[in-house]
């Protein structure tokens, strides 16, 4: 079964009342209601490979959960559409649902008064999965996640890494293709983080499914993602690899040089701006949307001048996000 999942011009706006201001407003809202639509989801369109890890990044409200909510069946789009495997979510909401697995970070899917390992089990006759297969891949999901030290303990008593290890599992134990994952490491500790980017990879590479990830935290995209969708204000802002993304907007880079004699003339090479100059010390910057990388610019500048130190800061992928934010709110 193909693990793709295909997203067109996919909206979704909310309508809700809100109250006037003061005695009268507040009498006013109750015999005549205002009406405020709230576009979540505006026109996206993207697609997911199968066996593919994207992340889907955006600031707070920005509509990332919406777009996962419609995807996992929860909620039905306004207009556009979507597949993932090749069904419609919000139309076939149960055959969806064998076919995806997902964690949302903030609350569990398990059963809070039952052992860990208890609600695997119901989780097994939901989703009928032979008895030994079940077996097998929680020992799996044990190797790699650590389960047993804390699966015969209420899902009520685990501590949040404990509890999203579980979820992971649970979301995973009826082998499907495709697995959406709204912030699942939110307020972890770095080492359980670690664990479940470990378990993420192993997922993506050596199990080939299709995981689409929402996440605030630049290190786990950077680790784990080769592609990412932007959306800001329920617009799609930006679409492409990480490497796509650095060069377009992580060009903030500097190159700072010692030079050997402290007299040398210095000059703006092609690409390349003097940010600085203090003696023998020199601070190289990109000059216009046609500068080097980093790396290029490094390598003319000791090819160029004789140096006897030389460093260089790159953006950080915070960074360069930000700078996409700030050139999608431009236009
Ligand atoms: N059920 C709802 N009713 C009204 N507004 C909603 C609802 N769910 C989300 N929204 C609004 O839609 C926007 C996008 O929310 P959400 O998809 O949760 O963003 P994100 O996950 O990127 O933080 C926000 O402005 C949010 O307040
Ligand atoms: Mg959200």
């Amino acid at each position: 079964m193909s693990g793709s999942i295909e997203v067109r011009g996919l909206s979704r706006t909310f309508h809700t009342t809100v109250r006037r201001p003061g005695f009268t407003g507040t009498l006013r809202s109750l015999v005549d209601p205002e009406r405020v639509a709230k576009h979540a989801v505006q026109d996206i369109t993207f697609d997911v490979a199968p066996g593919e890890l994207l992340a889907l990044l955006g600031p707070n409200g920005a509509g990332k959960s919406t777009t996962i909510k419609m995807l996992t069946g929860i909620l039905t789009p306004t207009s556009g559409e979507c597949r993932v495997a090749g069904v419609v979510p919000y139309q076939e909401r149960e055959r969806n649902a064998r076919n995806i697995g997902a964690v949302f970070g903030q609350r569990t899917q398990l059963w809070w008064d039952l052992p860990v390992r208890e609600s695997f089990a119901i989780l097994r006759d939901i989703y009928e999965v032979p008895k030994a297969e079940h077996a097998a891949r929680l020992e799996e999901f044990d190797d790699l996640l650590d389960l047993s030290s804390f699966w015969d303990t209420r899902v009520r008593h685990l501590s949040l890494g404990q509890r999203v290890r579980s979820d992971l599992a649970a979301a995973l134990l009826h082998d499907p293709p495709v697995v959406f994952l709204d912030e699942p490491t939110i307020g972890m500790d770095v080492v359980v983080k670690e664990q479940v980017r470990e378990f993420l990879r192993y997922q993506v590479e050596q199990r080939s499914r299709t995981v689409l990830l929402t996440t605030h935290d630049m290190t786990e995209v950077e680790r784990l993602a080769e592609r990412v969708v932007l959306i800001n204000h329920g617009r799609l802002v930006l679409d492409g690899s990480l490497d796509d993304i650095r060069r377009k907007f992580g060009s903030t880079w500097q190159v700072r040089a010692t030079l050997a004699d402290a007299h040398t003339d210095v000059v703006p090479l092609p690409g390349i701006a003097v940010l600085r100059r203090d003696g023998p010390r020199v601070v190289f910057g990109p000059d216009g949307p046609d500068a080097p990388t980093v790396h290029q610019a490094l390598k003319t500048v000791i090819e160029r001048y004789e140096v006897t130190g030389v460093a260089i800061d790159e953006a950080d992928l915070e960074d360069v996000m930000r700078a996409a934010y700030v050139h999608a709110e431009a236009v």
